[in-house]
């Protein structure tokens, strides 16, 4: 019997071991070196495993799957502003990873410094000064607006926006949180009960209590909510907010919307909490989109670009005021990894590429170029396209109807261009691509669009 039981798990273990040695070699090939058989495997098992492993959900709605679900572009390998599937046939990348790329994909500088860390070191003790984390928070501190200045480093936007909120109910005794309408923060439970979308908090209430959403960019509304607050004794703690709303469809406050709200924060004793999670690292033509404002928040929250798009790497920026409360302590908010030599490697060499490279700058000119085209193309569409907005390389194309921004991005998908929507608004299409897009990228992307509305 016992040999039975050993025999029986040499053999799932041989089966395990030889399927991974079939996936190691592949991912050990070359990329000339995939052959049509290779190409035709590695589909095949991606459609079947993603139905019978991963979540066969994500078969009926990603757009690379064609519809009897048997052939799908299945991603292989990238560089600069596009990437290739696994047949070779190339895509431009103007959905960047939801804001991911903006030094490119696998820009060289980026890769080399994380490769020459990974073969020095990469992760890190726990236990000794790790120096990389060291390195990267002087300079955040060096790069971000006003008194912003110690950093905790995370994996992913969600967590950056989870230490923002605790460092923020550190701060004073206060526990209301003022969040807006159609935001996105994230999806861990704290994180989500900031974010605005039913279908995506409804299921798993009772979410964090104390939160309460105000229209975004109605000004009016944050005062007398804050006013009716501080008059129940529901003081507010925070304000959290993102400067151009990503996920709710690209929307560009007021120009005044942000200078206000900071001194509605001031004026009642509220920290304010800035999510550039995806606006951040050069996206909308400066630094951080704050900086359009001339506003510093209390707490910075990044993530997405800030791994240059090689390694997921995150952080929460405050000023010493806000996070000082962490001093006594250091453990009592803490995460593994985040902060590991990798993903500081990745974010130093990103820091670096986008200050000499100037891709703040060359966010705002491209993308004025790119915004300008798109709105010439979508002359005469006005039956279909209602508005295209953004600021920088966050660009925005709000359809009449959902179904229109579906079937357009899917007609630019089959002509190699990648384009996606937004999670809290389906009626706009995102144009997001590495702030290193190539001029003739954006003019072929701009004429596939023209085409595409025809
Ligand atoms: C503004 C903003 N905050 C937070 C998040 C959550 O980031 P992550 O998916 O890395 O948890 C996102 C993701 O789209 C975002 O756009």
């Amino acid at each position: 019997m016992g040999i039975d039981i050993k025999e029986q798990l040499n053999e799932k273990y041989a089966e395990a071991n030889n399927y991974a040695k079939k996936v190691l070699s592949l991912i050990n090939k070359e990329n000339d070196a995939i052959t049509e058989e290779d190409a035709s495997w590695i589909t095949q098992e991606t459609v079947d495993n993603f139905r019978d492993y991963v979540n066969p959900g994500f078969l009926d709605y990603r757009k690379s799957v064609t519809k009897d679900k048997q052939f799908a572009a299945v991603e292989w390998s990238d560089e600069g502003d596009s990437f290739k599937d696994v047949n070779g046939k190339k895509y431009i990348d103007c959905l960047g990873g939801f804001g991911i790329y903006n030094v490119g994909h696998r820009n060289p500088k980026v890769v080399q410094a994380v490769e020459n860390q990974m073969n020095r070191q990469a992760l890190h003790s726990q236990d000794l000064l790790d120096p990389l984390r060291a390195f990267l928070a002087k300079l955040v501190a060096q790069i971000t607006p006003g008194d912003l200045k110690y950093s905790f480093f995370t994996n992913s936007g969600t967590e950056s926006v989870e230490g923002a909120l605790k460092l923020a109910k550190l701060y004073s005794d206060r526990s209301t949180i003022i969040a807006a309408t159609r935001a996105f923060h994230g999806k861990s439970l704290g994180s989500l009960t900031a974010t605005a979308k039913g279908v995506f908090r409804q299921p798993f209430f009772p979410l964090v209590s104390g939160f309460r959403h105000v229209q975004y960019g109605d000004i009016d509304m944050m005062e007398k909510t804050m006013e009716a607050c501080a008059l129940t004794g529901e003081d507010v703690a925070a304000v959290l907010l993102e400067p151009i709303q990503g996920e709710g469809g690209v929307i560009v406050p007021p120009d005044d919307y942000l200078p206000k709200v900071r001194a509605l924060c001031d004026k009642y004793g509220a920290l304010l909490i800035l999510d550039e999670v995806q606006t951040g690292m050069g996206r909308t033509g400066k630094m951080f989109c704050c900086e359009h404002y001339g506003v510093v928040p209390d707490i910075l929250c990044l993530a997405k670009a800030f791994g240059g798009g090689i390694v997921p790497a995150g952080a929460v920026v405050a000023s010493e005021k806000v996070f000082k409360n962490f001093f006594p302590n250091p453990f009592i908010h803490t995460t593994t990894f985040g902060g590991n030599p990798l993903a500081c490697a990745a974010a130093i060499a990103t820091i670096n590429v986008l200050i000499e490279e100037h891709l703040p700058e060359r966010a705002a000119k491209m993308g004025a170029y790119m915004l300008q085209g798109l709105k010439e193309a979508a002359k005469g569409h006005e039956d279909k396209v209602m508005e295209i907005r953004g600021k920088g390389l966050m660009i925005g194309i709000e359809f009449q109807e959902d179904k229109i921004g579906y079937e357009f991005s899917k007609k630019l998908f089959d002509k190699g261009v990648l384009v996606a929507g937004t999670l809290v608004n389906a009626k706009t299409i995102r144009i997001e691509p590495p702030l290193t897009i190539k001029k003739e990228d954006i003019d072929q992307v701009v004429q596939t669009v023209a085409d595409a509305l025809k």
